[in-house]
């Protein structure tokens, strides 16, 4: 399962640029790589456990926490990874994303 997840997120080029985060595909994937790496802490669907309720999360908050906070440990994940778990848990909560993406554009653009 692991070589098939690799293999599909390298293939297609420029990946990076151009994530459909809305990838029914994407989005399992990214509940496998939550299950196996972000559940135990922060619990079934990413309601809070061990660590806060991260649902509609977006890739800059994953990318951020996997490199270690205070009181989360680095992750390591390979590419796509962060992708894939950032589309599962934007999917979980779409309006919380929507805004997330919103701020994080205003503040890019040098806020308005
Ligand atoms: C060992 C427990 C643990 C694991 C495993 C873990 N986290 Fe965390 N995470 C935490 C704790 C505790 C916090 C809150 C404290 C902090 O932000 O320093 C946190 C914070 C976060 C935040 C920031 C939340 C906020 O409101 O600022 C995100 C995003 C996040 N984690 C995503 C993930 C993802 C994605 C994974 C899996 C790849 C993961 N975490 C795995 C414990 C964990």
């Amino acid at each position: 399962m692991k070589y098939a997840l690799i293999f599909t997120f390298l293939t297609p080029p420029a990946l990076a640029q151009e994530v459909d985060f809305a990838d029914p595909a994407l989005i399992d994937a990214g509940k496998e790589v939550f299950t196996d790496f972000c559940m135990a802490c922060h619990g079934e669907e990413a309601l809070g456990g061990n660590g806060p309720d991260i649902q509609g999360a977006i890739l800059s908050d994953v990318t951020q926490a996997i490199r270690g906070t205070d009181q989360m440990e680095p992750v390591e994940l390979v590419d796509g990874e962060p992708e894939a778990v950032a589309a599962y848990l934007m999917a979980l909560a779409p309006k919380v994303a929507e805004i997330k993406m919103r701020l994080l554009a205003d503040r890019q653009q040098g806020s308005k």
